[in-house]
C-alpha cells in the first residue's frame, strides 16, 4: 500500500522544505519535489499543513507505582492519549527496587505494555538498587534486551535513592557497556530534612512541596552528578526533568568544558509556576506536585534559552498522572504524601509549538527537541525522529492555523483534571500516522490497542568515539553565502549527523568573510574542528591569519584547523597570482609557529604571539601537482586532495607519503583528506548538472599544472586530458551550479571527481578511498540537495563507514 502526503511543508530538524512524502507500507519511501508525479493508492492532502516526524517522548510513567498508588494512565490509555497529541513513540521506565532482579522487573513492564499500546514504545530501566547483580544485569539489558539507558535517583531516600558510591559504580559500568545514565538530580537527603522540619512547623499545604525542594539542591545534585560522571571516565550523563536556572548553569558550564552532559526539560517547567499553580489556595496546588518541583517565575526564560542553545537538548513530559480523587487526595493535610507527578503526554507537541508561535524556538528546533534529538539520544534514530527515506512512517500533519484549547473535558488522558485547564495554544494535530497506519484522523481516533510495537534500542547517537576508533572522519565544506546563520546551522546539523569537521571556502569578495562565521560555528558546536578549505598566503597578512586561529583556539579550545594552498579565487578576484610554492612553504611555517605559541623569524625580526602559549594548530596543505604534493609531504600536518577519484587519490597519496619519507618524517603521520562534492539522490543527470562546476574549478589548477609539466610524464592523464576543451573561466560564477563555462567538463569527469548517486554508491566509493588510506572525507555541500545528502550521510553513510558508532556527542 502506497500513500502520498501531498502539498505540505516537511519540517525536519534541518528546517522546513516543501515536499511530498511517499509512504510504502510502514516506511517512508521518498521525499519528492512538489511537482513530481507518482502513483499511490491513497493521497492525503496536506495543503497548508506541516508534515513533521511523530513526536518521541522519552520520559513517561504509565501505571507507575508511587506513594501507595499507581499512575492513572495504563499503557493503553496513555499511548492513545499520546497519539492524540502527535506523539508516536514513548520510552517508559521499568523499575527495579533494592533486591529485585532487573530482568524480572523488565519482564513485568513488558507484560503491562504488550498488546495494548497504540504507538511504539521502548523502556529505560530505573535502577533502585545498585549492587553487583544489577550492575551485571545492565550489560545484559544493553546487549540483549534493547534497554540502553538507566535512571538513577539522587532523591527519594529509602525508595529509589542511590548514594554517590552506587552512582559512581553504575556510571563506570555504563562507561563499559555504552549505556546512557539518566539522573534525577535532587539532593534527597537534604530535602527530607527540610520536609520533616516543614511538617513539624505545621506547613502542610502543597506549596511546601516546592519550598522544601529549593533550586540550590537541584543545582548541587546536578553538579555532583556531572563530577561523578567525569570521575567515571567521562560517561555520558542525561539529567532528567530540569527545572531550575541554577541547575541549567551547571549543565551549560560542563558542556562548555566539553563534557558529555545532556539535559531535558518538560512543558510544565516552561509554562507553570510555583506562585500561580503549586501555590494555589487550599489543596488545589496538589495538581501540580511533581519532582523536580515547579519553580518561581524567574526560571522559565532561562529554560527556553537553554532549549535554543542546546544546553537543554530534549523536551519530554515526565508524564506521571494521578487523579485528584483518591490519589492526590492521599496528601490532604501532609504535602509529602501527595503522589508526585503531572500528566501531559498528550500536550507536549502543542505546548512546544506554542513556543514557536511565541518566538521562543524555531520550527526546526521544535521538531529537533521533540522528535529528532530524543530519537538520537536514546538509540532510535533514524528509524524514528525524522521524515526521511527508510525511516518509519511516523508522521504528524500539524495545522499551524488551528488552535487547541486544553482541558479535562476534551483530553484523552485518564486524569480527572488538566494541569493546563483552559489554556489555548496555537496549532492543531490533524492526522497522525504510526508506521504508515492512521491512528488519529481529522478529530477521530483511528488507532488500535496492540498496534504499538516494542522498540529494542541501540546505543545513543551521542556517544563519542575516541579519535583512534574513528575509521573515517567526515567533514562538510560550505560556501559562506548569506545568510551566514544558515551556514552555521548546516555546520551544527552536520555535527549532529556525525561529521567531525566543518570547512568553508575562503574568498571574501565572492562570499562572506569566513573567519567571523567560523567563530559562530565554533560557538554553536561542541567538538567539531573548523577551518578554511582553503586559505592562501596572499589574502591576509600571515600574522593576522595566525592570530585569528590562536584567538579562536583560546576561545573554543583548540578546535581550528588551517587548510592552505597556493591560492585561487581569493587572489584571482583581486587580480593577483597564486603564490609560489616557496612562499607557501614559508607561510605554512610562519602561521604554524605563531599559532602554536612559538617564536618565528618573520620580516627580519623574531615575532611571537605572547598570549598564545596554549594554542595548537595543524596546517593541511592542498595541492595537485608534483611539487605541491612534495611540499605537503615535507611540511604538512595533513594533505587535502580536492577531488574524489580513487586513481588520482592513489597517485597523490603515494607522492605525499614518499616525500614525507624522503624528508625523514613518518609518512603515516600525515592526515589524508579527500574533498569532493557528494550528492545523494536518484537523478544522475540532475546531480551532474549541479556539480559540473567542480570539474571546472579543479580545471583551473590542472591548467596550471599542464602549463608547468606538460601533459605527459609526471602527472596522470586521468587528471590532465579533460581540460583540452577548456577555454576561459569567470570567477564570478565560481563554485556555482549552472556555471556557464564548465560545459567542457564531461560526465565521466563529473562522475569520477564527485560522488553522485544512491547511498550504496557513496559507501562503495568511500570504502575504496578508506582502503587507500584516506582519513577524512570532506563533502562539498554546494548543490540543491544539501538537506537530503546531509541526512543520508548521517543516517546511512557515516554509520556504514564507522560501524562502532558516531564520532559525535
Ligand atoms: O514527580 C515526578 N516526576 N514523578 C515521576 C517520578 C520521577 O521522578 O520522574
Ligand atoms: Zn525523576
Ligand atoms: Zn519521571
Amino acid at each position: 500500500m502506497r500513500t502520498l502526503i501531498r502539498g505540505g511543508t516537511v519540517v525536519n530538524a534541518t528546517g522546513p522544505l516543501p515536499a511530498d512524502v511517499l509512504i510504502d507500507g510502514e516506511k517512508i519511501a521518498a521525499l519528492l519535489a512538489p511537482s513530481e508525479s507518482v502513483t499511490a493508492d491513497e493521497v492525503i492532502d496536506a495543503t497548508g499543513l506541516y508534515v513533521i516526524p511523530g513526536g518521541v517522548d522519552v520520559h513517561t510513567h504509565m501505571e507507575m507505582p508511587f506513594g501507595g498508588t499507581t499512575a492513572s494512565d495504563t499503557f493503553e490509555t496513555g499511548t492513545a492519549a499520546a497519539a492524540w497529541g502527535g506523539t508516536t513513540t514513548i520510552i517508559d521506565f521499568a523499575i527495579q527496587t533494592p533486591g529485585e532482579s532487573v530482568p524480572e522487573c523488565l519482564d513485568r513492564w513488558h507484560a503491562k505494555a504488550a498488546g495494548v499500546c497504540a504507538i511504539d514504545y521502548g523502556f529505560h530501566m530505573i535502577l533502585g538498587g545498585v549492587d553487583d547483580e544489577s550492575l551485571k544485569a545492565m550489560d545484559h539489558l544493553v546487549d540483549h534486551e534493547g534497554v540502553t539507558s538507566f535512571k538513577l535517583f539522587m532523591a527519594y531516600p529509602g525508595v529509589y535513592y542511590s548514594d554517590d558510591g552506587q552512582i559512581l559504580r553504575a556510571m563506570q559500568r555504563a562507561g563499559g557497556n555504552g549505556a546512557m545514565i539518566m539522573m534525577h538530580a535532587e539532593n534527597g537527603i537534604a530535602i527530607d530534612v527540610l520536609v520533616a522540619q516543614a511538617l513539624a512547623r505545621g506547613e502542610v499545604a502543597p506549596v511546601h512541596h516546592g519550598l522544601t525542594r529549593p533550586a540550590a539542591l537541584e543545582a548541587e545534585a546536578t553538579h555532583r552528578a556531572i563530577a561523578l560522571a567525569q570521575v567515571a571516565g567521562g560517561t555520558p550523563l542525561y539529567v532528567v526533568h530540569m527545572s531550575a536556572s541554577e541547575a541549567l548553569a551547571e549543565v551549560s558550564a560542563a558542556r562548555s568544558r566539553g563534557a558529555n552532559v545532556f539535559a531535558e526539560t518538560c512543558p510544565q517547567y516552561l509554562y507553570l509556576t510555583l506562585e500561580d499553580q503549586l501555590g494555589a489556595p487550599g489543596f488545589e496546588g496538589a495538581k501540580w506536585v511533581c519532582s523536580t518541583p515547579l519553580r518561581n517565575k524567574s526560571h522559565a526564560g532561562d529554560l527556553w534559552r537553554g532549549l535554543r542553545t542546546d544546553d537543554l537538548a530534549v523536551v519530554s513530559t515526565d508524564h506521571c498522572p494521578f487523579c485528584m480523587k483518591d490519589q492526590k487526595e492521599l496528601g490532604v493535610g501532609d504535602f509529602s504524601r501527595i503522589p508526585n507527578g503531572i500528566g501531559g503526554v498528550e500536550h507536549r507537541m502543542q505546548l512546544i509549538y506554542q513556543g514557536v508561535a511565541d518566538g521562543q524556538l524555531s520550527l526546526a528546533r521544535w521538531v529537533e527537541t521533540c522528535a529528532t534529538t530524543p530519537a538520537r539520544m536514546f538509540g532510535l534514530y533514524p528509524r524514528k525522529g525524522v521524515v526521511a527515506p527508510g525511516s518509519d512512517a511516523d508522521i504528524v500533519l500539524y495545522d499551524p492555523a488551528g488552535r487547541t484549547t486544553l482541558g479535562a473535558a476534551s483530553h484523552h488522558m485518564n486524569l480527572d483534571y488538566s494541569a493546563y485547564e483552559g489554556m489555548a495554544v496555537a496549532g492543531a494535530v490533524r492526522t497522525v500516522l504510526s508506521r504508515g497506519t492512521r491512528v488519529v484522523d481529522g478529530g477521530r481516533f483511528a488507532g488500535k490497542a496492540g498496534h504499538g510495537q516494542y522498540l529494542p534500542r541501540g546505543l545513543s547517537s551521542y556517544l563519542r568515539l575516541s579519535k583512534e576508533e574513528v575509521a573515517v572522519d567526515f567533514g562538510v565544506v560550505l560556501q559562506t553565502n548569506p545568510p551566514g546563520a544558515r551556514v552555521v546551522e548546516y555546520a551544527r546539523q552536520a555535527e549532529l549527523a556525525g561529521f567531525g569537521y566543518a570547512w568553508t571556502f575562503d574568498s571574501h569578495l565572492l562570499w562572506q568573510e569566513p573567519y567571523v562565521i567560523h567563530s559562530q560555528i565554533l560557538a554553536q558546536t561542541r567538538t567539531m574542528m573548523v577551518g578554511p578549505m582553503v586559505t592562501n598566503p596572499s589574502t591576509r597578512d600571515w600574522t593576522v591569519t595566525a592570530s585569528v586561529f590562536a584567538t579562536l583556539n583560546e576561545m573554543f579550545g583548540n578546535r581550528t584547523v588551517c587548510g592552505i594552498g597556493r591560492g585561487d579565487s581569493a587572489v584571482r578576484t583581486l587580480s593577483g597570482k597564486p603564490a609560489t610554492l616557496a612562499t607557501l612553504r614559508e607561510c605554512v611555517h610562519v602561521v604554524r609557529e605563531l599559532a602554536n605559541g612559538r617564536a618565528v623569524e618573520h620580516r627580519g625580526a623574531t615575532r611571537r604571539l605572547p598570549w598564545a602559549g596554549g594554542s595548537r594548530l595543524e596546517m593541511w596543505i592542498a595541492g595537485y601537482g608534483p611539487r605541491a604534493l612534495a611540499l605537503a609531504g615535507e611540511v604538512g600536518d595533513g594533505f587535502i586532495l580536492q577531488l574524489g577519484d580513487p586513481d588520482i587519490a592513489r597517485w597523490t597519496i603515494a607522492s605525499v607519503r614518499q616525500a614525507a619519507a624522503d624528508a625523514g618524517r613518518d609518512p603515516d603521520s600525515i592526515k589524508i583528506c579527500v574533498a569532493a562534492p557528494a550528492y545523494v539522490g536518484p537523478d544522475l543527470e540532475h546531480m551532474r548538472e549541479q556539480c559540473r562546476w567542480f570539474g571546472g574549478m579543479v580545471g583551473n589548477h590542472v591548467a596550471d599544472i599542464v602549463a608547468r609539466y606538460g601533459t605527459s610524464g609526471q602527472v596522470p592523464t586521468a587528471l590532465t586530458d579533460y581540460i583540452a576543451g577548456r577555454e576561459s573561466y569567470d570567477y564570478n560564477q565560481h563554485g556555482q551550479a549552472g556555471n556557464t563555462h564548465t560545459a567542457f567538463v564531461p560526465d565521466e569527469i563529473v562522475d569520477r571527481f564527485c560522488i553522485l548517486g544512491p547511498v550504496s554508491h557513496h559507501i562503495e566509493r568511500l570504502s575504496e578511498l578508506r582502503d587507500l588510506g584516506v582519513d577524512q572525507f570532506a563533502l562539498y555541500l554546494q548543490h540543491d540537495g544539501m538537506d537530503q545528502t546531509l541526512t543520508a550521510y548521517g543516517n546511512h553513510v557515516i554509520p556504514a563507514l564507522n560501524p562502532a558508532g558516531l564520532a559525535v556527542w
